[in-house]
């Protein structure tokens, strides 16, 4: 994958390949601008691959099927800071095409309830909200729809340990149901807890990959260690 063209291009991805199953996790690691968030973009159908194919749910990805059955928690939300948490999650339902009032107040209720957020999301808006209670609601926006396939990019940045391991116990949650995860982090502890497998990205190359109980039991790869405890900045 290749931005922009000429002297400036920058060739951001250099061939990578995976494939991702229900019911699995799959981790994206390594330090900032190695490639993670264009690799979700792509499998998200945002960002066109100036070469090879992304295939998501047996199409190319982007298409209006595969969206519907696709939640993003995106790095940095946008907040619509008039709205409440409620209604915020209520639009995301709307958007996302769930019929019916009675169905939509129960997911969004339920998803609410998911990320820690019934109580608050009623009257305060968006506006007020802290980093942390933006990015949980931003779980529960990816989420109010039951996608199959949630893609979430640094879920657990700005997250203090029990707002982590509440997205965590989510993330659980969805893959006991069949759904698939892809996700980028830089945290060690998430990609612990949430991740199978996962692919180290180093300048746009995968420079390891495999089970995580395997990469963090080898001594061999240090670099694992250190790439997942740089801070993150994006
Ligand atoms: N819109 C863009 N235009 C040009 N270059 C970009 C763009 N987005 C990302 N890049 C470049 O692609 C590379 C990978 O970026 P990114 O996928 O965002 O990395 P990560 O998410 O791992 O930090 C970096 O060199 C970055 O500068
Ligand atoms: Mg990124």
């Amino acid at each position: 994958m290749t931005y922009g063209r000429g002297p400036r291009a920058v060739e951001a991805l250099k061939g990578i390949d995976f494939e991702l199953c229900g019911g699995e996790c799959l981790g994206l690691l390594g330090p900032n601008g190695s490639g993670k968030s264009t690799t979700i973009k792509l499998v998200l159908g945002t960002l066109r691959p100036t070469g090879g194919s992304v295939v998501t749910f047996g199409g190319p990805a982007g298409r209006r099927a595969a969206r519907a059955r696709t939640g993003y928690v995106p790095e940095e939300a946008r907040r619509f800071g008039a709205l409440t948490g409620r209604e915020t999650v209520d639009l995301f339902a709307r958007l996302q095409g769930v019929r019916g009032r009675a169905e939509r107040a129960r997911r969004v209720q339920e998803a609410l309830e998911a990320v820690g957020l019934a109580r608050e999301a009623w009257r305060q808006r968006l506006a007020g909200y802290s980093r942390g209670m933006a990015r949980r609601l931003a779980m529960a926006a990816a989420w109010v729809h039951e996608p199959d396939l949630l893609v979430l990019d640094e879920p657990t940045s700005g997250l203090d340990p029990l707002g982590s391991e509440e997205l965590l116990s989510l993330l659980d949650r969805h893959r006991k149901r069949g759904g698939a995860i892809l996700l980028s982090t830089h945290d060690r502890v998430t990609a612990t807890r949430a991740c199978d497998r996962a692919l180290v990205l180093a300048e746009g190359e995968v420079v390891l990959e495999g089970a995580l109980d395997d990469l963090l039991a080898d001594d061999d790869s240090p670099s694992l260690i250190g790439l997942m405890r740089r801070p993150s900045h994006g």
